[in-house]
């Protein structure tokens, strides 16, 4: 009997819903190839429900969810309800309450992809960040008092502790031993760059340096360590990508500097993320947000979605069918799509969708 994984598919907003539907028709396709099921059960989290119901998110969200073997998302964040609201209530609180503590963002540039890089292509834009995503600034410890006054202030604290810290770099370290550029063929080292900001966070980036050298030099001897500040890390991601293999970062950090890869990798239409708990249920999204304006025009790119759904895979085990839609990716924008915004692919979203299911 063949393998079901039970997924709980999140569409949410926007354009969410379309690129996901994309995704299942690759992932289908994978299954179908490779002898496993997606036994898929959709959840209306979203701003739509919001604004129907009055509730974010149910109470039992979490513990429902965690039932599954994986989520896959498509996007959160709707015109109609203030910033925040939505992005907090359920994105960050499902990443909080499944613990999903690394938030993993290859930044590969695909070939047949323009990126904004001059003399750069894919032998220099192949590296991977891994965001720390459950701590940080966003928890949102903080507050505002004598609120409405011109003496008014607002505090919103970057927290860490050595737990959240050291199972990130473990995290890292092990990746980078795995997926590194020596690993992968393509270098003579597995090098984990840690990106901090030790000039000036002089407690938060002290406790992650002094973390990431003892548990490198103790457990990962032969993974190369270096530091790179946070400004100087978006200088060489402009200037010389080809210098990174493995990065690990704080989340806010890691947050902004995935934007800028994802724009050196051909954009929001192509950039995946997993919010991993390594040891329990793991949410897959495209980077990119809901899109409102393209939104039912069947023009957004859906590689983003379909990329994540392979990490999904990936994460899940079936690495040979997540190759194969990584494979089929790579077909399609190396031989068929022209560029990889909304409206200017010269295909629509659909079928975008059914030439890599096609190719799987
Ligand atoms: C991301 C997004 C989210 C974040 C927002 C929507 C809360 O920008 O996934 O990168 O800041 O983490
Ligand atoms: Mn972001």
């Amino acid at each position: 009997m063949s393998k079901t994984y039970k997924i709980a598919v999140i569409p949410g907003d926007g354009t969410g819903p379309e690129v996901v539907d994309e995704g299942r028709k690759a992932l289908k396709a994978a299954g179908e190839k490779f002898g496993f099921q997606l036994d898929m059960t959709d959840y209306d989290y979203g701003g739509d429900r919001y604004l129907r119901t009055g509730e974010v998110l149910p109470e039992s969200a979490a513990d429902e969810l965690r039932q599954y073997d994986a989520i896959y998302l498509g996007a959160i964040g709707h015109p109609d309800v203030k910033p925040g609201i939505l992005e907090k209530g359920i994105l960050l609180r499902l990443r909080f309450e499944l613990d999903q503590y690394i938030n993993l963002r290859p930044v590969r540039l695909y070939p047949g992809v323009e990126t904004p890089l001059k003399d750069k292509g894919p032998e220099q834009i192949d590296y991977a960040v891994i965001r720390e995503n459950s701590g940080g600034i966003y928890t949102g410890t903080g507050g505002i008092s004598m609120k409405g006054t011109d003496q008014e202030v607002a505090v919103q604290s970057m927290v860490y502790n050595r737990f959240q810290v050291e199972r990130c770099l473990r995290y890292a370290f092990e990746y980078a031993r795995k997926f590194g550029k020596k690993a992968r063929g393509k270098g003579d080292a597995n090098t984990l760059g840690l990106v901090g900001k030790t000039n000036v966070l002089t407690y938060v980036f002290d406790l992650w340096e002094r973390a990431f050298h003892e548990i490198g030099e103790k457990d990962y001897p032969d993974v190369t360590r270096e530091y790179y500040h946070v400004d100087a890390t978006c200088m060489w991601m402009v200037k010389s990508p080809e210098w990174f293999d493995v990065l690990v970062t704080s989340n806010m950090f890691g947050d902004i500097i995935t934007d800028l890869g994802a724009e050196t990798q051909g954009g929001m239409g192509i950039a995946a993320g997993g919010n991993i708990n390594p040891d329990g249920v793991s949410m897959f999204e495209p980077i990119g947000g809901s899109a409102p304006k393209y939104t039912g025009m069947n023009i957004i790119n859906p590689l983003a979605a379909i990329c994540s759904g392979a990490m999904m895979l990936e994460t899940l085990g079936e690495v040979d069918a997540a190759n194969a839609i990584e494979n089929a990716v790579k077909d399609v924008t190396a031989n068929k799509v022209k560029s990889l915004s909304a409206g200017k692919m010269g295909y629509s979203t659909s079928e975008v969708g059914d030439m890599v299911a096609e190719r799987v």
